[in-house]
């Protein structure tokens, strides 16, 4: 028998629906039980009745106390910028000259790739991030050490590498044949649990030649994702407009060249109007809303109920390195501060929605992770609601489901991440 079936008892909370156009739309089981065989959940449900289910001699790990949920999807980041967190620029523009590109230099050698590589994959870990959509740089060694590093541990991660033949250093400068990233969509796209993203770094960065390369590589291979940056700071808006003067808006400018379909995610999208909007609805294209990026840079803030209005997909990214936190838990901090600047409001059960199944959603990815749907792939972390002294006395008062998840998303970070399993292994553990 070469069954290896494993239980986890705790309160357990997933989605089926989103939660701002369904009743019930998430599944909570105050004392819970997630059944897992061979890396995929096999039921996930009241500890009372599953209990009685599982084989003989089964182990249950116990983690009562805790919420186990799917792990974290963060749809938009870039790798390479791991070491550059934090550095100070007056705008995007500035910021990319002065810290990004000279960062990225270094990725051309493969040894300081995997390094990086390697932090930045058990960074998300630790932060209870699963599954990922991540930009590597121009150098295709980057985007081999990325998926190594990826495979070593058996995630469930997108990546491709950085297109950009214009409007930049030398040393970071491609063309508008796309060989290497073909070359890597075969060795890499579907191998094990490793995905490939079409990367064109964003419009003033890329010949309309080499987007229109890109489109053409994103119609041979339909099942790989595409993506870039659109709307995200008012100078870089204003330069795509000088770039492009016969495209009717920085969207459509990739929608000409044949980006805009399902499995394709967009970064930022501040500064959209309402064609743009209903573009990114009608196309099944996705919307990766960075806060902590845009609140750092002074981008903007995103409307989440203009991108609500039309239905299109939303998700949440950190945007490392111009992102300020790899935890997608300050990530809906930040979310929801900016939703209340914009007059909207986003409740906690909405935020971890976004961040499992609607990014799974976003990325087509409904039925492989994002919930515990039996034959899902076994990706969960393990939240602790008393992580923290502050978070302890915080949650002590038997609040209501979304008063808890709330205080995490406020309150939490790295810290409130007690385990992470990726395929039904461990791949984390908080000491
Ligand atoms: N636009 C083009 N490149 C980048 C990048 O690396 N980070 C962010 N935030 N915006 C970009
Ligand atoms: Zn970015």
């Amino acid at each position: 028998d070469t069954r290896t079936v494993q239980a986890y008892r705790a309160s357990l909370l997933h989605f089926h629906a989103d939660p701002a156009f369904a009743e019930n739309a998430h599944a909570w089981h105050r004392d819970g039980l997630l059944v897992v065989e061979n890396g995929r959940v096999l039921a996930a449900g009241d500890y009372d009745k599953l209990a009685a289910t599982l084989p003989d001699g089964t182990d249950v790990v116990d983690y009562r106390g805790q919420i186990i949920t799917p792990g974290f999807i963060d749809t938009h980041l870039h790798f390479p910028q791991t070491d550059m967190i934090g550095s100070p620029a007056p705008d995007l523009l500035p910021w990319l000259e002065n810290y990004t590109f000279p960062t990225e230099r270094q990725f051309k050698d493969p040894v300081h790739a995997r390094t990086i590589a390697e932090f930045f994959l058990d960074e998300l870990l630790r932060n209870g991030t699963t599954t990922a959509l991540v930009y590597c740089t121009v150098h295709k060694e980057s985007v081999g050490a990325f998926f190594e590093a990826s495979a070593a541990r058996n995630l469930r991660m997108a990546g491709g590498k950085v297109l950009m033949d214009r409007n930049c250093p030398d040393f970071l400068q491609d063309t508008a044949d796309l060989r290497d990233s073909e070359d890597l969509i075969r060795r890499w796209h579907d191998h094990g649990r490793a995905m490939y993203a079409i990367t064109p770094r964003f419009a003033p960065t890329s010949t309309p030649a080499q987007l229109g390369a890109a489109g053409e590589l994103a119609r041979a291979y339909p099942t790989t994702y595409i993506q870039t940056h659109v709307s995200e700071s008012r100078d870089e808006c204003a330069w795509v407009k000088s770039l492009y003067p016969d495209n009717r808006s920085y969207l459509q400018v990739y929608e000409h060249h044949g980006l805009m379909r399902q499995r394709s995610m967009f970064g930022h999208c501040i500064w959209l109007d309402d064609v743009d909007f209903a573009l990114m609805a009608d196309t099944g294209a996705a919307i990766s809303h960075c806060p902590t990026s845009n609140l750092f840079l002074g981008s903007g803030l995103f409307d989440v109920a203009k991108a609500d209005s039309v239905r299109a997909h939303v998700s949440l990214g950190t945007d490392v390195g111009a992102g300020t936190s790899f935890s997608m838990l300050q990530t809906m901090n930040e979310a929801y501060k900016v939703a209340r600047l914009k007059g909207s409001y986003l409740p906690a059960l909405r935020m971890f929605y976004l961040a499992t199944l609607g990014a799974a959603r976003s990325m087509q990815l409904e039925g492989t992770i994002g919930n515990f749907a039996a034959g899902t792939e076994a990706d969960f972390i393990v939240l602790d609601p008393k992580a923290t002294p502050l978070l302890a006395r915080r949650t002590a008062n038997g609040d209501s489901l979304e008063e808890t998840l709330f205080a995490l998303a406020l309150l939490g970070d790295d810290r409130a991440i007690r385990a992470t399993y990726a395929a039904g292994k461990r791949v984390h553990e908080r000491h």
